[in-house]
């Protein structure tokens, strides 16, 4: 037990609210107690002090259990939000990828024992974290960022907003800033203080898996296959490695045959494993809708891109985001508020971590 969250209870409340469930639990157990009270009046005194300590061990338990809420911080740290937007229009006017890069390090963080900021800490010597995993190793970026974020945050208002809720709203303004839809992000999310790189290379999806295989992972964290649909969409930003697509624009054969030539000149059969290319190839740096006219032309870069446009159940779905982006700007957002509420630590799990690389 913390001593913690009952600091910050006002004690007033505390008292009348313990008496008053005293009281309650006193009067409704009150037949099968009264002879041994009047018997023993000190046990009185004891059923109380029980009752207290039930009373005060559920509302520990439900602080761990709180939920995400809009204003978290509106009181403890009104200009979060600014300081986001402000750090994030800047990262993008200087590489407009970056957006896509920290969608995918939310993604990636969520994906993994919840939104927890797990994915931000380091390796060290005494610590195995998820940035060595398979999916993240030499991939996973924009870290640099989240630091300026969080170094401005903690001027502002120290000690009070976690890397996971930073983490979030940078994911947020991202698509925003790439002419995305935005939405209102549930906040009070705790840093985690481990991390598990085995779970980031088993929970994580590949881009060589099937539509049944992400189906499972998504319905894993609770997603349906209709999230997967809607959140792949986000590949309609940013640029993924040629050992991710070399098997694709070799060997399939539902695949644009000028599309597949395109990407062969610069992902060779062997060798230029890291070379890149757009995951959306009409408009990389645009949160469009483009990414679903790409399946459509069998123009999707990954393998699991392409398995939501194979004569499979996602093709009319794909087909309505190609042709309606309004709602697939919508559907995206309400599936990103969605994503950002898997298993979060709230309450007085986990901590406020100081530098988001670092457990405190
Ligand atoms: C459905 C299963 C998914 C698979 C198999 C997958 C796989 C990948 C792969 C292999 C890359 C390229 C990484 C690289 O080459 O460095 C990538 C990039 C990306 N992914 Fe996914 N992804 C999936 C879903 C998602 C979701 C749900 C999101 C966000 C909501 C997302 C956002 C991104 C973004 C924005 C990029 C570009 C990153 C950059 O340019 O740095 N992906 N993804
Ligand atoms: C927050 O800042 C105050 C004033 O600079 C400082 O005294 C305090 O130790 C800081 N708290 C933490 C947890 O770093
Ligand atoms: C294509 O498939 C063949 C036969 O399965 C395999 O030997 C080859 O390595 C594959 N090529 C690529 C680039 O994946
Ligand atoms: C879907 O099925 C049709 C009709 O059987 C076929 O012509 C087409 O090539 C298939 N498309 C894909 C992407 O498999």
């Amino acid at each position: 037990m913390h001593a913690r969250p009952i600091l910050t209870i006002p004690l007033y409340i505390l008292l009348n609210l313990s008496y008053a469930s005293s009281q309650l639990i006193l009067t409704l157990s009150w037949n099968s107690l009264k002879q041994d009270i009047y018997r023993f009046s000190y046990m009185a005194t004891f059923i109380k002090l029980f009752v207290n300590t039930l009373f005060i061990m559920s509302l520990l338990a439900s602080a761990n259990n709180a939920q995400l809420i809009n204003n978290f911080y509106g009181k403890t740290c009104p200009s979060l939000q600014t300081i986001v937007r402000n750090t994030m229009t800047n990262a993008i006017k200087t590489e407009a990828r970056i957006g896509a890069s920290i969608l995918r390090l939310f993604f990636h963080d969520c994906f993994v024992n919840g939104c927890d900021a797990s994915i931000l800490l380091d390796d060290t010597v005494t610590f195995v974290g998820e940035k060595n995993a398979a999916p993240n190793k030499n991939s996973a970026r924009g870290f640099e960022v989240i630091d300026t974020i969080k170094t401005s945050v903690e001027a502002a208002c120290n000690a009070t907003v976690s890397c996971a809720d930073i983490l979030a709203l940078a994911a947020r303004d991202g698509v925003f800033l790439l002419g995305g839809p935005t939405w209102v992000v549930p906040l009070g999310r705790r840093d985690a203080r481990t991390a598990s790189q085995s779970a980031a290379n088993s929970q994580i999806p590949s881009p060589f898996s099937d539509l049944s295989t992400l189906t499972t992972m998504f319905s894993n964290k609770g997603l349906t296959i209709n999230d997967l649909t809607v959140l792949s969409g986000a590949h309609t930003i940013g640029q993924g490695e040629c050992q991710f697509f070399r098997t694709r624009i070799y060997n399939e054969t539902n695949i644009d045959t000028s599309f597949a030539t395109l990407r062969k000149s610069n992902c060779p059969v062997s060798g230029g494993d890291t070379n890149l290319a757009p995951l959306d190839t009409l408009t990389p740096t645009t949160f469009d809708n483009n990414y679903y006219k790409d399946l459509i032309a069998s123009k999707g870069l990954f393998h699991s891109d392409q398995v939501l446009f194979n004569n499979g159940t996602q093709d009319n779905l794909v087909r309505t985001y190609s042709t309606n982006g309004a709602k697939f700007s919508s559907d995206f957002a309400v599936a990103m508020v969605k994503l950002s509420k898997i298993s979060p630590l709230t309450g007085t799990n986990g901590e406020i971590r100081k530098n988001c690389r670092l457990v405190n």
